[in-house]
């Protein structure tokens, strides 16, 4: 079972295997965490993504699906790219958002990533209210067999930290 640990910071300074991204479909960058991948990680991370868009993915990478890349300058050697859905009132896709960490442990295993470092994916410019976000979170990580020895939860800022803490429970 994977061990879940949740930490406050940025997750562009983690020292783990790999690094989660909120990425969008283009694969070609934006705000929040995306962005802040890209800067500090550098160019390297943007000419793979722009590879596999040329190869694999000449519409974009579906929503709930993951794709790795080389993490260039960043201190974690893979950053894994999952594309998480827009929070939508009228349409429930939590299945898609699951769907993101799932895919991103799969990933992990396929690497031989062993401690990932995840943030809280579509709860930021994608608009997901927080507490959803992390119960989603935390029981698809839960739920999935991994290979993965640590997910960290990288929190940017003490309401995400305390909604990931509210919902994991004094047990872990
Ligand atoms: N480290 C950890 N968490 C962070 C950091 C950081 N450096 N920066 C922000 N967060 P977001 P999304 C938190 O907006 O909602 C981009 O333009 C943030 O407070 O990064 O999935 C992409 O290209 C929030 O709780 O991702 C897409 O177009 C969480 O990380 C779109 O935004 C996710 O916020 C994806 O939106």
């Amino acid at each position: 079972m994977v061990r879940i640990t949740l930490v406050r910071g940025d997750i562009t300074t983690e020292h783990a295997d790999a690094v989660v991204n909120a990425a969008n479909s283009s694969l070609l960058g934006g705000g929040g965490v995306d962005g802040a991948i890209h800067r500090r990680g550098g160019p390297e991370i943007l000419e793979a993504c722009r590879a596999l868009r040329a190869s694999h993915y000449g519409k974009g990478l579906p929503t709930g699906k993951a794709v790795a890349t080389t993490a260039g300058r960043l201190p974690a050697r893979w950053v894994i790219h999952p594309v998480g859905p827009v929070w939508s009132r009228d349409e429930d896709r939590s299945a898609l958002l699951a769907s993101c960490y799932r895919e991103s442990l799969r990933v992990a295993d396929e690497l031989g990533a062993r401690t990932v470092a995840f943030p809280a994916i579509s709860t930021g410019i994608y608009g997901w209210p927080m507490d959803d976000g992390a119960r989603i979170a935390l029981t698809t990580v839960r739920e999935t067999p991994s290979s993965v020895e640590e997910a960290r939860f990288v929190l940017f800022d003490e309401r995400a930290y305390q909604a990931f803490a509210e919902q994991i429970g004094p047990s872990e």
